[in-house]
């Protein structure tokens, strides 16, 4: 293991398990924790234990399993207060919707509650549900009081759920993801983008043919929601102007929802001036030119509708031309073939310093994946990077641009 795994050295981490099938995804983030040499408390709800037992976890965390509130023993070695109080962080994962209802209320009527409400530490929840209890309102008011109270979420994703064929936002997020934001909350990172301004725009465009129709693209928005988060955490001020996605608003990001190419461009320039701008939306090159007040009938022994199209404004183009442009300019190419002179072309059309080149023919699973393959394009040089994940690229990448911006300014 390098000292570079090893980030959460010495950190003290007291882990809630509460009671969802997404438990079992715990035991893998405990063994990353103690990879990376942190001290995991596991503390579980009577409901977590009918999906994972505390043999496992106290053999992976090699620490007592806390589970009961009026325990004697516990009470007498540690005791809930202190539980709540020896740790650098308090992890929620799974997050039920009703341990969720419960902090939100200030409940305390078991180990996990009492410990929560007695806490004066930072608290991660990593939530996990069906996507109809995410999205009801009492979740919803429930999710907005805890972050007003300053809690930190990480998730959920959108994806398939246990629950045979239902799929949607609930998932809890992945073990690295969790990692990645209790590192985030532990390590403070330096803030090398700290009073500066980035557009960053995501996702696809949906351009309307009729009422009821519209053209569309695979993209899911996550390498831009990625990357907008990434940029926030170097401090920057973040807008993201984001087409129809499932995926959650990022944390700490101004986040603007589009529709089409027109309402996406006006939303960017709307932000304008910013510091850095990064375009990774799969816009629409073309859209219906007039789009029917009503939907298309279809009549028996009519020919097919034939769609005129117009083509979009090019919004990297257009930021990247700008009386005001921004000091960097990033663009993304998404192509299927010719990846590295297809992205030249492109970096001295859209007037950007950089262009991202991924590949995404269908083999590749990238678009619509959650892992990349990308190669940097500069006006004189070409960067591979290895295969990562997209939150990995976005890390890596914001890291990049923060060094290129303060380069030029
Ligand atoms: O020309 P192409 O669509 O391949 O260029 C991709 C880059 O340009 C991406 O950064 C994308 O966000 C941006 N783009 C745009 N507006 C368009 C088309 C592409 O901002 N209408």
């Amino acid at each position: 293991m390098s000292l570079e795994t090893k980030s959460l050295h010495g950190k003290r981490i007291l882990l809630i398990i509460s009671g969802g099938i997404a438990a079992y995804k715990s035991l893998d983030l405990i063994r990353r924790l103690k990879e990376r040499g942190a001290e995991v408390r596991p503390v579980m709800t009577a409901a977590a234990q009918h999906f994972i037992t505390p043999l496992a976890v106290g053999a992976l965390s090699a620490s007592h399993v806390y589970t009961e509130l009026f325990s004697r023993e516990d009470e007498q070695d540690v005791g809930h207060i202190r539980l709540a109080r020896e740790c650098d962080l308090i992890v929620v994962a799974p997050a039920t919707a009703d341990l969720m209802a419960k902090m939100a209320n200030g409940l305390a009527d078991d180990l996990a509650s009492t410990v929560l409400l007695a806490a004066d530490r930072p608290v991660l929840i990593a939530p996990a549900m069906n996507p109809k209890m995410w999205a009801h309102p009492a979740t919803k008011r429930n999710v907005a009081t805890l972050k007003a109270d300053g809690l930190t979420f990480i998730g959920p994703m959108a994806g398939e759920m246990a629950e045979k064929g239902e799929s949607g936002l609930g998932r809890m997020a992945e073990p690295l993801e969790i990692v990645a934001a209790i590192e985030a909350l532990l390590t403070p990172a330096e803030k090398p983008l700290s009073g500066k301004t980035a557009i960053v725009t995501s996702g696809p465009t949906h351009e309307p043919i009729d009422p009821v129709r519209y053209i569309a693209n695979r993209s899911s928005g996550r390498q831009g929601h990625a990357i907008a988060s990434a940029l926030a955490r170097l401090g920057a001020e973040v807008t993201l102007v984001s087409g129809p996605v499932t995926l959650a608003d990022p944390h700490g990001v101004k986040t603007i929802h589009v529709e089409t190419a027109e309402e996406m461009r006006q939303a960017v320039l709307a932000t304008f001036p910013a510091d850095l701008a990064v375009m990774v939306a799969a816009v629409a090159d073309w859209r219906v030119a007039t789009a029917s007040e009503h939907k298309i009938k279809k009549q028996p022994g009519d020919a097919a509708p034939t769609l005129q199209m117009v083509e979009n404004p090019d919004i990297l183009k257009e930021v990247g031309h700008h009386p005001e442009r921004p000091s960097l300019v990033v663009g993304f190419a998404a192509e299927t073939r010719n990846v590295e002179e297809n992205g030249k072309t492109k970096l001295a059309r859209k007037g950007a310093d950089l262009i991202v080149a991924n590949d995404v023919s269908p083999a590749t699973g990238i678009m619509g994946g959650t892992q990349n393959s990308v190669s940097l394009i500069f006006a004189d040089r070409v960067e591979h990077w290895p295969d990562m994940t997209k939150d990995q690229v976005a890390e890596k990448l914001a890291l990049r641009m923060a060094e290129m911006f303060l380069a030029k300014t």
